[in-house]
């Protein structure tokens, strides 16, 4: 094919698949089967990537479609240019010498392997041009990937640029984890304790989600970590992978130093044993050993199968566990009022760590373990970090043990504990007199996604044990004195704290409203919450019905609302804090236009821009969004995986269904939508 051919075949691939793209995203009729369309896709990939100066930049190689981020899809996404494969794994040594012998019969070639430890985090591509880092990926679903380069860039180890003249390809791409150290893991589940906020189950899960914060900075302060394993770039088609990774560590990245170069599979063997062990004492987490033939040649002779590559394989170690005795069992009241069961255990080694404390969860947990102080109980730790208990060894019972029953009262204040059927939890309604509520409900207000107010837990004790705060508005009115005699405070941290308050008067509505502690109300909630009512008033005077409405938000989170609204003391809260200067509306902007005025637009499926911003987008032209389709809907905007039923439902209504495009003719004749990212949850398109 010759250059001009190229160009011809690639803009005429590029328009054909963008159409497919509209067909299948935004008219929800693909015309083509998705094998046709990848194999159109991987033609213009190739073509791309052998005359690159010809990509358009409209290519759809470049941004592709997906649902991997699908709530708001608040990242850009990308395809892989090489499919993000996963690794079949192995839990036996039998398994293992049965991946040895494939290997075997696959190549009559001398081949050694490479282990490495498997790290248990999230898997990353990035990209360097010419030395600097361009573009980092997620897996997503092994094709396309979530483009998190702005949070990757806040990892102290991955280099923004290569060493200077250290021989690094001109492009290439290299593969690895990003994990969060135990460290890191502890001081983050420990804040988040402190602020009432679920914590993570495992460092993986909270890297996962670490990387997909929007704020960078946040991301910057999580702690995370990266270490690459696997190099894709020209030039070591006869050479070795552990090759590869000396000349990555050579040009700055950060490659581990623990793997090994292993003759045969004897000494592969050798090195999961060794390290199964010695991995316990490592500070960041490991779930197995990665198992590699270490020749590129013999790599890519022995190929793939669907999902995974036939070179490799994952050794995964077994979860620890180890037995105690339960010495007692504590109920702690959180901010919230909730009830939950603490083990404390005979103090017990496991993956590193001393256990003494683990958690029953509540109380249906307790009963199907049938826990009784006293037991010898096995405890694990789930993604081998928060210990759990995970069965009672009954031989050991002691004779005369009794079964644990759940207390009918308020360890904290003697009020009589209430079940909520819906999570199985026991709760103290006590919430305006509970000790810890209240202490938690300071706290809670303070905390940094609220309202940000310099004060820490042991001043907030004191506070409330002197009676100097009751409520959250007293916050406002205390005296120097009064601040002063809280244990460390000096003029330093009262100048602090009076400047964190004077700052809190700009927070925005929803994070007052999320600051307020109403049961079941988090973050998102009140966002939703507040770009819906606009200001507190309408949402106090709203109605059951009223409130259902809203996308999201079911009876549990009503009955909190009304419940919370109807008590005289917090209307008060609300009175005191709107005098001191509290936003209690949303910052009103003025519709761009009325084209959708009297309109009710359902919205399903996905778009170009995020679903929020689409909300946004019908409010600022006048318009409501509806929350189901009805005999008053005006139209079903139906994005790319619309909703089965509620097509259905606007067909029998005889609803009409209009695509994204269409959809924008109406609202804003003549005019392109403007796409911006959503900043900390702050959307806007204008
Ligand atoms: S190699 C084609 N090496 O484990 C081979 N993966 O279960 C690509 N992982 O998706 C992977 N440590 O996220 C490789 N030393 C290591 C690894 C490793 C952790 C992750 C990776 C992969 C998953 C497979």
């Amino acid at each position: 094919m010759d250059k001009n051919e190229a160009k011809r075949r690639i803009d005429a691939l590029t328009e054909e698949i963008n159409a497919h793209n509209r067909h299948y995203y935004l008219e929800n009729s693909p015309t083509i089967s998705d094998y046709e369309f990848d194999l159109l896709l991987k033609e213009l990939i190739q073509l791309e990537e052998l005359y690159p100066e010809f990509k358009n930049p409209d290519s759809p190689t470049s941004k592709v479609g997906s649902d991997l981020e699908t709530e708001n899809a608040p990242f850009s996404q990308y395809a892989h240019k090489h499919p993000m494969l996963s690794l079949a794994n192995t839990y036996s040594i039998e398994e293992l010498r049965d991946f040895d012998a494939r290997v075997r019969k696959g190549t009559d070639s001398p081949f050694t392997y490479n282990c490495e430890l498997k790290f248990d985090g999230t898997g990353i591509n990035l990209l360097y041009r010419g030395g600097i880092l361009v573009r980092a990926l997620t897996r997503g679903d092994g094709s396309v990937g979530d483009d998190v380069t702005r949070n990757i860039k806040t990892i102290k180890s991955v280099p923004l640029q290569l060493k200077e003249d250290s021989g690094y390809p001109a492009e290439f791409e290299i593969r690895g984890e990003v994990f969060m150290p135990f460290a890191s893991f502890d001081k983050l589940n420990i804040q988040r304790e402190l602020d009432e906020e679920p914590l993570f189950a495992n460092p993986r899960n909270a890297t996962a989600g670490s990387l997909k914060m929007l704020s960078s900075k946040a991301v910057s302060e999580r702690g995370l970590d990266c270490v690459l394993y696997h190099l894709i770039a020209p030039g070591y088609e006869n050479s070795l992978h552990s090759k590869s990774l000396e000349d990555a560590a050579s040009w700055g990245l950060p490659i581990s130093s623990l793997s090994r170069r292993c003759s045969d599979i004897e000494e592969v063997i050798q090195y999961i044993q060794e390290w199964d062990t010695r991995r316990h004492s490592l500070p960041y987490p490991t779930d197995g050993v990665v198992v590699k033939v270490d020749q590129y040649a013999i790599q890519t002779a022995l190929g793939f199968t669907a999902k995974t590559p036939k070179w490799a394989v994952a050794y995964k170690f077994k979860p620890e566990e180890a037995l105690t005795k339960i010495e007692s069992i504590d109920y702690q009241v959180g901010r919230t009022g909730a009830v939950t069961p603490v083990a404390n255990l005979s103090p017990v080694q496991l993956s590193g760590t001393t256990v003494k404390r683990a958690t029953l969860h509540n109380a249906d947990q307790m009963e199907i373990l049938d826990i009784r102080v006293g037991d010898s109980v096995y405890v694990e730790k789930g993604g081998e970090i928060i210990p759990k208990i995970t069965r009672v060894e009954l031989s050991r019972r002691e004779s005369g043990s009794v079964p644990e029953t759940f207390p009918k009262v308020c360890p904290a204040c003697g009020a009589s504990l209430v079940r909520d059927p819906e999570q199985s939890k026991f709760f103290c309604p006590n919430s305006d007199f509970c000790p810890p509520q209240i202490e938690g409900k300071f706290l809670h207000f303070a905390s940094r996604k609220a309202m940000d107010i310099n004060i820490g837990e042991v001043a907030v004790h004191q506070l409330c044990e002197r009676e100097y705060v009751r409520e959250l508005q007293d916050l406002y009115n205390l005296d120097d004195l009064q601040l002063l005699s809280l244990d460390k405070w000096k003029g330093k941290s009262v100048e602090n704290f009076r400047a964190s308050l004077e700052k809190s008067k700009s927070v925005p509505f929803h994070r007052v409203l999320y600051a307020l502690g109403i049961r079941n109300i988090g973050e998102t909630t009140a966002k939703t919450l507040a770009s819906r009512f606009k200001n507190i008033d309408a949402l106090a005077a709203a109605s059951r019905e009223e409130l259902l409405e809203v996308a999201d938000i079911g009876g549990i989170i009503v009955d909190s609302i009304r419940g919370w609204f109807e008590e005289p003391r917090h209307l008060k809260t609300i009175e005191e804090l709107r005098k001191a200067g509290l936003q209690f509306s949303l910052e009103e902007k003025a519709p761009v236009s009325d084209t959708l005025k009297g309109m009710t637009i359902m919205i399903t499926g996905n778009y170009s821009i995020p679903r929020e911003t689409m909300k946004y987008y019908i409010e600022a032209h006048s318009g409501k969004v509806g929350s189901s389709v009805t005999a008053s809907t005006t139209y079903l905007l139906a994005g790319s995986k619309a909703g089965a039923s509620k097509l259905e439902k606007a067909r029998k209504l005889g609803i009409p269904v209009i695509s994204e495009e269409e959809f924008y003719r109406i609202a804003a004749p003549g005019e392109e939508p403007k796409e911006t990212q959503p900043q900390d949850g702050q959307m806007s398109l204008f």
